[in-house]
């Protein structure tokens, strides 16, 4: 009889296929790059949960349909209301997902449930927001697509279309990246058959780390700490020599550069301000030539979130918020994801190596064969 245990963990998906050799990048065997340049958000979202590409033409629908799960439950506004002001909004939104009664319960969740959360997030970050600037709360607008839509939530008026389509952009190049840590956290908390709320508050506590997606904030701190291109280089070398890490460099997977690095280099170019985009630039090219230098046989290429933040900020949003946007993208991989896992669902436990002592004895000397000895 199998075990009910999944030693292996979860090493299978339909959903992204990351080619870190060649940089390519697939949602359901799509290119990212091809998605990026003819299709909404919206569309996206629902390649990732159904696995087909909806037609041009049911576009405006899957908008109306995906704005029909804005609203939020009594409980997550309470809570809301009552977390500290000048809280991180990342934590802010962790736990009013928690807060999620409707999808605290059920097991396993569905594509409705899924809905439900992709729908809330942008409005729950509206709200941290305003909140966190003092401002009166916006209520949503359902004739508007979900980037322009969080725009609208966040600043009032029309958005602007560049600025949206920019977002927009983002939001697509960040909807999934297969196992990442964060999904690998959702995956296995669902693989408890716990629930869906619960998943998504686990993968936001992993996407908060600065080695995930905490990165972009500290990408911009770096460029404020530079000031100018002609810096870069003096403080890239300091950086390094105290063995920090250089924000928006590096990946576990990619050993060329990434290719949503790649697309959001243009993407920022068109929106950010000329001044800044210069200075990323030049950072860029600093850090690159530093760490090839630094280690000539290790790639370490830009990462998507070097001009994820550049373009973020462009679009008027401020560094600590840009965890709770990337959030806001993956909640999508996470739902397809949340899917994939309780189609078949095994408890996931890695394997494990035992590498302490051996055989103490309480009020004994340690054993020969202990290797901690
Ligand atoms: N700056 C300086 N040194 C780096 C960087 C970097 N950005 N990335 C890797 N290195 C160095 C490490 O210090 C390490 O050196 P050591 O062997 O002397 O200790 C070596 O390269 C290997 O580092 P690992 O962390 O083992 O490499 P890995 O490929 O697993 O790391 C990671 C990937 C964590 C993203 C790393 O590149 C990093 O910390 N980057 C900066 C943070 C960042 O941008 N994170 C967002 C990435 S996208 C995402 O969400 C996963």
């Amino acid at each position: 009889m199998a075990s009910a245990v999944d030693s292996i963990g979860i090493g299978e998906t339909a959903i992204t296929r990351i080619d870190g050799e060649r940089g390519v990048l697939s949602y359901r065997g799509y290119r990212v790059d091809q998605l990026v340049d003819q299709c909404s958000y919206e569309t996206v979202v629902e390649l990732l949960l159904s696995g087909a590409l909806p037609g041009a033409a049911d576009g405006p629908e899957l908008v109306h349909k995906l704005a029909g799960y804005r609203e939020l439950p009594t409980d997550a506004l309470a809570v809301l209301e009552a977390l500290p002001s000048r809280g991180l909004p990342i934590d802010g939104l962790r736990t009013a997902v928690s807060a999620m009664g409707d999808l605290a319960s059920v097991y396993p969740p569905a594509r409705e449930a899924c809905l439900r959360l992709i729908g809330r997030i942008p409005v729950l970050v509206a709200r941290l927001f305003r909140r966190a600037h003092g401002l009166a709360p916006i209520a949503s607008d359902p004739e508007l697509g979900h980037a322009a839509n969080l725009l609208s939530m966040l600043h009032g008026g029309p958005p602007n279309p560049q600025k949206t389509r920019a977002l927009e952009r983002y939001l697509i190049l960040l909807a999934d990246h297969g196992i990442s840590a964060s999904t690998f956290v959702l995956r296995v908390v669902l693989s408890t058959r716990s629930d869906l709320a619960s998943a998504v508050a686990a993968a936001l506590g992993a996407l908060k780390g600065p080695l995930h997606g905490g990165a972009p904030s500290g990408v911009l701190d770096m460029l404020d700490a530079v000031g100018t291109s002609n810096r870069a280089e003096s403080w890239i070398a300091a950086a390094l020599a105290r063995r920090e890490r250089l924000y928006g460099f590096g990946h576990p997977v990619y050993r060329v550069e990434d290719p949503r690095a790649t697309l959001l280099r243009g993407f920022a170019r068109e929106v950010a301000d000329p001044g800044r985009y210069a200075l990323a630039r030049g950072f860029e090219e600093a850090a690159l030539a530093a760490l090839r230098s630094e280690r000539p046989t290790t790639p370490i290429h830009t990462n998507v979130d070097f001009y994820g933040a550049v373009l973020l900020e462009a679009v008027g949003l401020p560094r600590d918020f840009f965890t709770p946007v990337f959030a806001l993208a993956r909640t999508a991989g996470w739902s397809a994801h949340a899917l994939e896992q309780v189609v078949q669902n095994r408890l996931v436990r890695p394997p494990e190596r035992y590498v302490g002592p051996e055989g103490r004895e309480i009020g004994g000397s340690a054993s020969p064969t202990d290797p901690g000895s």
